[in-house]
């Protein structure tokens, strides 16, 4: 099933303390006033994940982590495995950012490796693609794009891969204020399923939510959200005050 999906992605912010109370007041707002049925992700720090599940309740806002291990268990210092998240009750993993790639040198193969360990885990990947500004002014951005999904998603099954999500992340639009034009986020949200659909077959590409990232703001969200291959949004800054986020959330109808 295709679903709408808007998650957001605190990356490395707020204490405990601020974190709780940004949880509370999303959940506030999501009770008052989100109607629609798009899931409503939370990516938080490690730490604060138990708390906020907790926090949570039977509430369905959905928590996510922002990384797992390639490894289940051992000596791998610093490392959290897709397991201990299962093992938490954790539903989401955000996998293959851009931050982890330019920052921690993850590559396709390591990707294709995470990926499957969330999955045999029972997590959701959130698996992050995307081209840095100077692919994009090249002009090789889909062919870009198409192998970071090629690399970390092909070698699963039809099954496997419709428990993943996509999610489009320019570099070039994170975090700079600058986003995708509608119509850039459409194309390459296009690009990307007919992609998926050349191996699995176009049943199976209509299935897979394909978010969109980088710069969503409640004032440009209903655009990109209204086009007919962007699933939701990946958000990032905005996600961190608990009015925008919700609004963008609302954006989604
Ligand atoms: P941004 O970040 O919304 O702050 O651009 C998006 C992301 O990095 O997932």
């Amino acid at each position: 099933m295709r679903q709408k999906i808007v998650a957001g992605n605190w990356k490395m912010n707020k204490t405990l303390d601020e974190a709780k109370a940004l949880t509370s007041e999303v959940l506030q707002l999501v009770n008052a006033e989100v109607k629609g049925k798009a899931i409503v992700v939370l990516g938080v720090p490690f730490p604060y994940l138990v708390s906020l599940k907790d926090q949570l309740g039977s509430s369905s806002i959905k928590l996510s982590a922002q990384n797992s291990s390639q490894h289940d268990w051992g000596a791998y210092t610093g490392e959290v495995s897709a397991l201990m998240l299962k093992s938490v009750g954790i539903p989401y993993v955000i996998l293959g950012h851009s931050e982890r790639r330019q920052y921690f040198g993850e590559d396709g193969k390591l990707l294709a490796t995470k990926v499957d360990k969330a999955l045999a885990a029972q997590l959701t990947p959130i698996f992050c693609c995307g081209e840095p500004l100077e692919i994009r002014e090249a002009g090789t951005h889909e062919a870009l794009v198409t192998k970071q999904v090629e690399e970390a998603l092909f070698h699963l099954s039809a099954e496997a891969l419709q428990k993943t999500v996509i999610a489009y992340e320019p570099v070039w639009a994170i975090g700079t204020g600058k986003t995708a034009s509608s119509q850039q986020a459409q194309d390459m949200h296009a690009v990307i399923r007919k992609h998926i659909a050349s191996k699995y077959g176009n049943d199976v590409a209509s299935t897979i939510s394909i978010l969109y990232g980088g710069s969503v703001k409640a004032d440009n969200a209903k655009e990109l959200f209204s086009c007919p291959d962007v699933d939701g949004g990946l958000v990032g800054g905005a996600s961190l005050k608990a009015r925008e986020f919700v609004d963008i959330v609302k954006a989604i109808g």
